[in-house]
């Protein structure tokens, strides 16, 4: 699987929405990463959907919704129209099994995530019904934390279990990722990165861009 650089849109200066979305574009991301959050799941509250709706009319690139929420099962469907990827929480208050199966049944990708504390095994049965894992690298909730290098282990099991299980899921890293960090969730098995401020804050986007893509 070729590698995806998904730049993180919280970290971007959201009074120049447009032309940040342009200069990652213009930069070489993949995807575009879109976090909302409810103030329940995580310790947070960042944007809605009328918020990744404003992205979504000069995007051109597909974007991945990571929905830190604790009933994605009643707000989903209003991301569907402009989200390539919906991930959700494996912690959500709500069916995860059959959210993801309605996530999949509206044409999007859908994903699985989980915070720090979770095991990787609580992942086990939701395997076979996602195009991607998503493994938090910092505790979900604000950008610019530090990475933890211990979810390697879990990043490593996601790698393990999608050979041995004959998956097709993308094992996507969020969270403290610049080129360093990148490196070693590649090395453990990762094929995706979400990046905000390594690459929003860098005062050359194109090379933080390639820089993680190595
Ligand atoms: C963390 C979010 C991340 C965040 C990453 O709660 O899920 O997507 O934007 O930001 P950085 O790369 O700054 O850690
Ligand atoms: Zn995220």
């Amino acid at each position: 699987m070729s590698v995806f650089i998904a730049p993180s849109v919280l970290a971007a200066d959201w009074g120049r929405l447009h032309e940040q979305i342009r200069l990652a574009e213009q930069a070489g991301a993949d995807w575009l990463h879109l976090d909302v959050m409810d103030g329940h799941l995580v310790d947070n509250i960042s944007f809605g959907p009328a918020f990744c709706e404003c992205v979504a009319r000069v995007a051109t690139v597909p974007l991945d919704v990571h929905l830190m929420i604790t009933r994605p099962d009643l707000y989903w469907q209003r991301f569907a129209k402009l989200a390539h990827n919906i991930t959700i929480h494996v912690e959500a208050d709500c069916d995860v099994a059959a959210t993801l199966a309605a996530i999949r049944a509206a044409g999007c990708s859908a994903g699985i995530s989980l915070k720090p504390g979770t095991p990787f095994a609580r992942l086990e049965p939701f395997l076979g019904a996602v195009d991607l894992v998503l493994v938090m690298t910092v505790e979900p909730g604000y950008g610019g934390q530090p990475f933890m290098p211990e979810m390697m282990e879990k990043v490593r099991a996601a790698a393990d279990r999608k050979r041995s299980g004959g998956f097709a899921y993308r094992i996507e890293v969020d969270g403290g990722i610049n080129a360093k960090t990148g490196a070693l969730s590649l090395e453990a098995g990762a094929d995706t990165m979400v990046a905000g401020t390594s690459v929003f804050g860098a005062t050359d986007m194109a090379a933080a861009i390639s820089a993680l893509r190595k």
